[in-house]
């Protein structure tokens, strides 16, 4: 299990996580969702270990990893997709996937096997990040996450801005790799893809955890309320 308990983060002087203990089990999918300056990115930053806890604690396998750098957390099989994607734009698909090789050991997953998760990479893979587009980029991003071997994987917005077609893509690539035994932690603001692929959902609203529970828990009080959330609407 990855988690957070109890954990306050702060930009400057402004609070951004009020005690929020979450977490993902192994090989389930989560979802954490709530409207926009919720804090989503921040808790995926703070489990990452890319920034740090004022208060409360980060733990792996009930381990105490709060004051685990980025590299070794990523050792750790801690793997973030940042909403930004930051692929490399001034080398190819391919040469941003060996970069990701680099840093790790072998495991797993290999380039051949990132391209049979997303054939389109493989076609795309002489060209420059610069010229892909943003589903081609989203893919570039979880592939090269995938390539440090990550038992936890943390995604931050996957399907954001990209074409219904992309996102069904996307969606199968989570299915698949959640089947491969990787457990992931998917952020969204909206609801549509969580309720397809999670087990389990965490609401946040101003930094903190207002409700968590199971797929079945979800009333449909609860699902309009999680609906709603794209569109504004207040938790
Ligand atoms: N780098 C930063 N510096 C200062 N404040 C920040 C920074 N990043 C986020 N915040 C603030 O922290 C709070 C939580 O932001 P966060 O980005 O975690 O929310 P979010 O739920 O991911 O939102 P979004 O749906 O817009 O991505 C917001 O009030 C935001 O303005
Ligand atoms: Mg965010």
């Amino acid at each position: 299990m990855l988690e957070l308990k109890s954990a306050d983060v702060f930009y400057g002087k402004a609070q951004a996580l009020h005690g929020v203990s979450m977490g993902c089990a192994p090989n389930e999918v989560l979802a954490l969702v709530g409207r926009n300056g919720a804090g989503k990115s921040t808790a995926l930053r703070a489990l990452m270990g890319q920034i740090p806890l004022r208060q409360g604690k980060r733990q792996l396998e009930g381990t105490d990893i709060t004051g685990l750098s980025l590299s070794d957390s990523s050792r750790r099989g801690i793997a973030l997709v940042p909403d930004s994607r930051d692929i490399v734009s001034g080398l190819s698909a391919e040469e941003n996937l060996l970069l990701a090789t680099l840093s790790h050991p072998p495991g797993h997953w290999t380039i051949e096997r990132v391209y049979e998760l997303f054939p389109r990479l493989r076609e795309r893979r002489q060209a420059q990040g610069t010229s892909l587009s943003g589903g081609e980029q989203q893919m570039l991003a979880i592939g090269r996450a995938l390539l440090t071997n990550p038992r936890y994987l943390l995604l931050d917005e996957p399907t954001e801005g990209l074409a219904p077609v992309i996102i069904e893509q996307i969606v199968a690539a989570i299915e698949f790799v959640s089947r491969a035994g990787v457990s992931v932690l998917l952020v969204e603001q909206n609801f549509r893809v969580p309720k397809r692929v999670a087990q389990r959902f965490c609401l946040l609203d101003s930094g903190r955890v207002v409700w968590s529970g199971d797929r079945e828990e979800i009333d449909d009080r609860l699902e309009m309320m999680l609906s709603g959330l794209q569109e504004g609407a207040q938790v």
